[in-house]
């Protein structure tokens, strides 16, 4: 870790091109809000960062406090000092280097962070070339290099055709950084501070600004729901090539959606269409087309085609097939091929759960308990009433509604209608064709 430098992340903006009542950096990219990506990143440079917080602080403060230790937050005055200028103003950074970052550029890794410490100047600022430089503050080049930055909204039909763009990132000394930001005006067409000014101030005083042309896949800023979708899928293709290249097999990894929270151990394998979400450990499994995982444990097993597992299920040497849904339950050793619902559930070795078996669970009050002992075969269509504790070596026939609390080893349960037989009813009705 790099401990000479600082980082200020801006994340007070309300993102109003979002249209939405969620905060910007608040919007999850596979599986983690934007802004803990970055902040995530952070914590791989520094060990003096500053989120900067306004529109639905507490929630963001809260969200990172849960993931983060260490984390300062600045709250921005922004009634009286709106814009990424009045952002920064009043921070102390610990370190001579500052390194100030946006909150919605999630795709911001650690090493393109790096890259701005290895550069020398009292200021290094990021530049992109863009074919369509809307949106974008203006980079103002001359005979000298960098001279200052226009925002769109400040520049003249000659400026706005500049297609070297700012993008937005930038490594202060804390020298200019604390003699310039005081300084800055709210003169401009949005009457906000704007950061990009300490740029012009630090020129006209002979400091030196080295730009560093940086990618624009890794600088983009999300500003609507289109480029949400767009990070999203670079930061699944980062995602999914980590994991192939640590071995997992993936059939069509396009279709594929992999949280950051997942893990493989092992040799995995995983057809077209799989979900995996949440904290999830997937161990030496086989998980087959369209099924759908959540913050569970899977080991030496297989699920699926269209297997759903969600939260807090532990699937050991297990089978689970076709339209079986497994919520909050611990199955070793068993086989579950097809059409189950199995919920707060405990089943042991060698149990056999056949088609269309339900696992009652919810009296519309509470949840309550299944427990299944070893080589339990449970017959097709069958309701097992919770809470009831099967013990092993059980046969429970096709058809039957468990009642009972407890059914003890060795014994046969069921519970039919007596069949009636009535000849040649068919016939009578609809007659012979
Ligand atoms: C900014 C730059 C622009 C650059 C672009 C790159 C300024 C004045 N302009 O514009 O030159 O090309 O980024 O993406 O800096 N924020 C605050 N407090 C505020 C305003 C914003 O914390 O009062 C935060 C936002 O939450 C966001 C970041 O600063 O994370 C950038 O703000 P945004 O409004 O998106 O700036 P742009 O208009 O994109
Ligand atoms: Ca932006």
């Amino acid at each position: 870790m790099s401990t000479n430098t600082s980082i200020i992340i801006m994340a007070a903006g309300k993102g109003t091109r979002m249209k939405s009542s969620l905060a910007k950096v608040l919007h999850p990219i596979s599986g983690r809000p934007m802004l803990w990506h970055i902040v995530k990143a952070s914590t791989l440079i520094s060990d003096d960062i500053t989120v900067v917080t306004n529109h639905q602080a507490d929630a963001v403060e809260k969200m990172l406090q849960e993931s983060f230790e260490n984390l300062q937050f600045k709250r921005q005055d922004a009634q009286n000092y709106q814009g990424t200028g009045g952002a920064v103003m009043g921070i102390t950074p610990k370190h001579g280097k500052v390194l100030v970052l946006n909150g919605d550029m999630p795709l911001l890794d650690e090493k393109a962070m790096q890259s701005f410490l290895d550069i020398e100047g009292d200021i290094v600022m990021s530049i992109i070339k863009l074919v369509d430089p809307s949106g974008y503050g203006r980079v103002i080049i001359g005979e000298d290099g960098v001279e200052r930055i226009v925002e769109q909204k400040d520049a003249n039909e000659k400026e706005l055709k500049t297609q070297t763009v700012n993008a937005g990132v930038y490594l202060f000394s804390k020298e200019v950084l604390q003699t310039y930001v005081p300084k800055l005006s709210n003169d401009n067409a949005q009457a906000e501070y704007y950061l990009t000014d300490v740029i012009a101030m630090a020129k006209a005083d002979n400091k030196t600004i080295a730009p560093l042309m940086v990618e624009e896949e890794l600088f983009m800023g999300v500003n609507s729901k289109y480029d949400l979708s767009k990070a999203e899928i670079v930061m699944q293709n980062r995602i999914k090539e980590q994991w192939m290249k640590a071995g997992v097999t993936m059939h069509l990894p396009d279709t594929i959606y992999i949280e950051v929270g997942v893990t493989f151990v092992g040799e995995c394998e995983l057809e077209n269409g799989v979900h995996i979400k949440g904290e999830t450990l997937i161990e030496n499994a086989y998980i087959k087309a369209h099924s759908v995982i959540e913050s569970s444990v899977i080991k030496n097993s297989d699920v699926g085609p269209m297997g759903r597992v969600r939260p807090a299920s532990l699937l050991e040497d297990t089978h689970i097939g076709n339209f079986v849904e497994v919520k909050k339950s611990t199955l070793t050793g068993v086989k579950a091929g097809h059409l189950a619902y199995i919920g707060d559930a405990q089943i042991h070795e060698g149990s056999n759960i056949g088609a269309g078996v339900i696992t009652c669970n919810y009296d519309g009050k509470n949840k309550y308990k299944t427990i299944i002992g070893k080589n339990v075969f449970v017959g097709s269509d069958s309701q097992i009433v919770a809470p009831v504790v099967i013990e092993d070596d059980v046969m429970i026939a096709a058809g039957t509604t468990v009642t009972a609390s407890k059914v003890e080893s060795g014994n046969l349960i069921l519970s039919r209608a007596p069949q009636k037989l009535v000849k040649g009813f068919f016939y009578k009705f609809f007659g012979k064709k």
